[in-house]
């Protein structure tokens, strides 16, 4: 295969969020020109799609980058006045001879600088883990139901970029994310959540090898191009072994903090070794622990501590932060986890439901007073400064 045959093939696992196919299918790409690694092509749009189509050439650029072999990649977008996807068989590798005056090549760009943080995120929580299969994912969308059923703006952002746990959300089919008039994404609701997922441009089933750059450069798109509104927590899936995605993310959110999800039969020490490490790296704190998996409850409300006790407490004391919940096994937790759906949202009797619920009122009595809102005081260019000390009245 050939480079060509690479970036072609990338190419073909980005959709289109308007047809639903993948850019490829759907000939939007055009003058692909590769040449010493270096990587130019047209993403061409109907007209009226154009400046909204601008997350799209992104995530193409960025896909484009990770592909092995290349070096730099210039994703050029153009609005085409009747683009109706199958007009031409093969456009790829020919010149535009027939621009219509709508069209509006984006002006080459520079790397954006990384965006300082979220502005209207007020708390930002990377759910991470000593090892896997532990139950991020399902901590992470209950935890975000719970926070959401407190009375707080809850969403989810899915950055396990090989496992994608959000698009499998019932509710969410196939749908793709819209695009604002201002050109940044819109978040899927499922059950009054907010959610994107990684996965939400990728083809089902296509198993991506994500590298570092590419990694790095698909989750700034999110961070930079998803409009999560106000939001009082947004809640990070991370992937197992989270080396790439942690240091993105400690660039691109400084004010993000760690919460750790452990079992209670998990050697504290070990995780906390591990966990403090990672954090130590990343250069972002760990706020909190949860502990999963803490006994099975049968639906009776039996409690069976079939993995041991106090895991959780331990490696809380390890790192001197707070356990904010224990959540026990349950039968219903887990088959609504493997189908999508936060049990918290549907079922919130359910054991494991009000463990995470407490784990919740938990997190928002750790969180930091907001601040008060002060009047704003204009700022009045006087005369020289007053003296210091003249200020008693006089009597
Ligand atoms: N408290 C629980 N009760 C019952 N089942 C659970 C519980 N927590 C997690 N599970 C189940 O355990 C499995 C692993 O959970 P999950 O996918 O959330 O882990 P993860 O840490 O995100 O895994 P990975 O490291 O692969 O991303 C899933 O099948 C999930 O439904
Ligand atoms: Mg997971």
């Amino acid at each position: 295969m050939t480079l060509r045959d690479d970036v072609l093939k990338m190419l073909d696992q980005v959709i289109d969020p308007v047809s639903g196919r993948t850019v490829v299918q759907q000939d939007m790409i055009q003058g692909l020109v590769v040449k010493d690694g270096h990587v130019g092509f047209v993403l061409e749009v109907a007209s009226g799609r154009g400046p909204e189509s601008e997350p799209l050439r992104k995530i193409c650029e960025a896909m484009v980058l990770g592909v092995t072999g290349v070096k730099s990649v210039t994703a050029v977008l153009t609005a085409h006045d009747d683009h109706s996807g199958h007009a031409h068989d093969d456009h790829a590798g020919h010149a535009h001879s027939h621009a219509p005056a709508a069209a509006k090549p984006a002006p080459a760009r520079k790397e954006p600088p990384p965006p300082a943080g979220l502005p209207g995120v007020k708390n930002i929580i990377a759910v991470a883990a000593g090892k896997g299969g532990v139950g991020k994912s399902t901590v992470t969308s209950n935890l975000a139901a719970a926070l959401q059923a407190e009375g707080k703006l809850a969403a989810a952002l899915d950055a396990d970029v090989w496992g994608y746990s959000i698009p499998r959300m019932p509710g969410l089919g196939g749908q793709r994310p819209k695009v604002s008039p201002e050109k940044k994404i819109l978040p899927l609701e499922a059950h009054g959540l907010k959610v994107i997922s990684i996965g939400f441009f990728l083809k089902e089933d296509e198993a991506v090898v994500w590298r570092g750059p590419m990694l790095h450069k698909a989750l700034t798109q999110f961070l930079e191009d998803v409009a999560w509104g106000e939001l009082d927590y947004l809640l990070i899936d991370l992937p197992p072994g989270t080396g790439d995605v942690s240091m993105t993310l400690s660039q691109l959110l400084p004010q993000a903090t760690f919460m750790i999800v452990t079992t209670p039969q998990d050697a504290a020490q070990k995780v906390a070794r591990r966990a403090a490490q990672m954090a130590d790296k990343v250069n972002l704190e760990i706020s909190s622990v949860i502990e999963n998996m803490s006994g099975f409850t049968t639906p009776d409300g039996e409690r069976y501590p079939i993995f041991g006790e106090g895991g959780g407490q331990r490696l809380a004391d390890e790192l001197d932060v707070p356990l904010v919940g224990q959540v026990p096994l349950t039968m219903p937790l887990r088959a609504h986890a493997d189908a999508g759906i936060p049990l918290v949202a549907v079922d919130p009797d359910d054991p494991a439901s009000q463990a995470i619920r407490h784990a919740a009122r938990g997190l928002i009595a750790l969180a930091p007073p907001a601040p008060i809102a002060l009047p704003v005081l204009e700022v009045v260019q006087a005369g020289p400064p007053q003296p210091v000390g003249m200020s008693l009245p006089m009597a």
